[in-house]
């Protein structure tokens, strides 16, 4: 059975990017009968400034999102980072051979180190060291992810490949899973750049946890152009944008939504869209809100699957110590 694997950082906010980008697509790997790993990267949270009362509310609402969202833990191993050491023990030998040059390449840094000066931590530098040696320690076939972290899968196939040749075969070498549709989800206030948590304004993003009004004020002030039909153009982003939206959200081709508002305008197709925005997130936001409620069974869920990750992680770390040399 092929093993998919994805992770995502414990932020006390989550938008309809994350969600479609990377949550819904783990949902429906589960249903394609795959064996799957989603874990929470409290490790990877770290590398920038964090309350630490926060973060440890923001684990427990990452685990009622992927609940809510229909991640099912007898089908889906879910687990949090630091509970499975074994991440870090491989990330301090995948450091010793990654290459300065090629960490200097990743996009991610350059763009969030910006205007950091100095004061950038290490840990920032090397997470996606860490997140390779995520991948590695589960023989992972594909990662499904959005196309910002496209780049880093790539390093831990570098790594991979480069572990292999010096010590025989360890490593099974993931692939990238990009989505189609959905994988990158666009600012609403610019829809040139992806939608994202850390954006200046939160008019940007529509949170999971967004209520009716705030979602309807969201969508009616997002940014769109001086056309007036409702269709889609790539020449015209701010649009594009949002009839994928209206299509992740329905389930329905972009084709039919535009048939819908054939003749109409910009006003009334943020209203309809709007209104789909809130549809959909309704249940989502009960489930979240039920789950958040019960402490225990979140950590009891994620303890089984701390449990299980740890077991198959040791596995692979006995097998990586014996190669490079350090097992008496
Ligand atoms: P953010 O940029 O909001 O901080 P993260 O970097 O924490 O988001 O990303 C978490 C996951 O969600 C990753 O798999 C990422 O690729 C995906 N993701 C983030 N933003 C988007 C987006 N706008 N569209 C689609 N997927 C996204
Ligand atoms: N770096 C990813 C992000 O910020 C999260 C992540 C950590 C991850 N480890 C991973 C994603 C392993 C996929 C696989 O979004």
């Amino acid at each position: 059975m092929p093993r998919i694997l994805t992770g995502l950082q414990p932020t006390g906010l989550l938008h309809i990017g994350n969600y479609f980008g990377a949550i819904e697509p783990m949902v429906s790997l589960q249903a394609e009968g795959n064996e799957n790993f989603l874990f929470i990267v409290d490790y990877h949270a770290i590398t920038v400034p964090q309350d630490p009362k926060k973060l440890r509310e923001h684990m427990l609402f990452a685990a009622a999102v992927y609940l809510a969202a229909g991640i099912d833990p007898a089908r889906t191993t879910l687990f949090q980072q630091s509970r499975v050491p074994a991440h870090t023990e491989l990330a301090w030998i995948l450091d010793c051979h990654a290459y300065m040059g090629e960490m200097e390449r990743m996009t991610q840094f350059k763009d969030k180190a910006k205007g950091k000066g100095e004061s950038v931590s290490v840990g920032l530098f090397v997470y996606p060291i860490l997140m390779a040696a995520d991948i590695l320690l589960y023989d992972i076939a594909a990662v499904p992810v959005g196309v910002d972290q496209k780049q880093h899968v790539e390093l831990a196939r570098d790594l991979a490949e480069r572990f292999n040749r010096l010590y025989g075969q360890t490593f099974t070498v993931p692939e990238p899973k990009i989505r189609a549709r959905g994988a990158r989800v666009m600012g609403l206030d610019d829809p040139l750049k992806k939608m994202s948590k850390s954006a200046s304004s939160p008019k940007n993003y529509i949170s999971l946890l967004d209520d009716e009004e705030t979602i309807r004020k969201k969508i009616m002030s997002a940014v769109t152009d001086a056309g007036t039909t409702i269709a889609y153009d790539e020449a015209r982003p701010g649009l594009a944008n949002l009839l994928t939206i209206f299509s992740l959200v329905t389930q329905r081709d972009v084709a039919s939504v535009e048939a819908d508002y054939a003749g109409k305008g910009y006003a009334d197709f943020k209203r309809g869209l709007a209104e789909a925005v809130i549809a959909f997130l309704r249940p989502i936001q009960t489930k979240i809100r039920e789950y958040q409620k019960d402490e225990i069974e979140l950590k009891r869920i994620l303890d089984t699957g701390a449990l299980r990750a740890s077991e198959l992680a040791e596995q692979k770390m006995k097998v990586v110590r014996e190669r490079i040399g350090v097992t008496l």
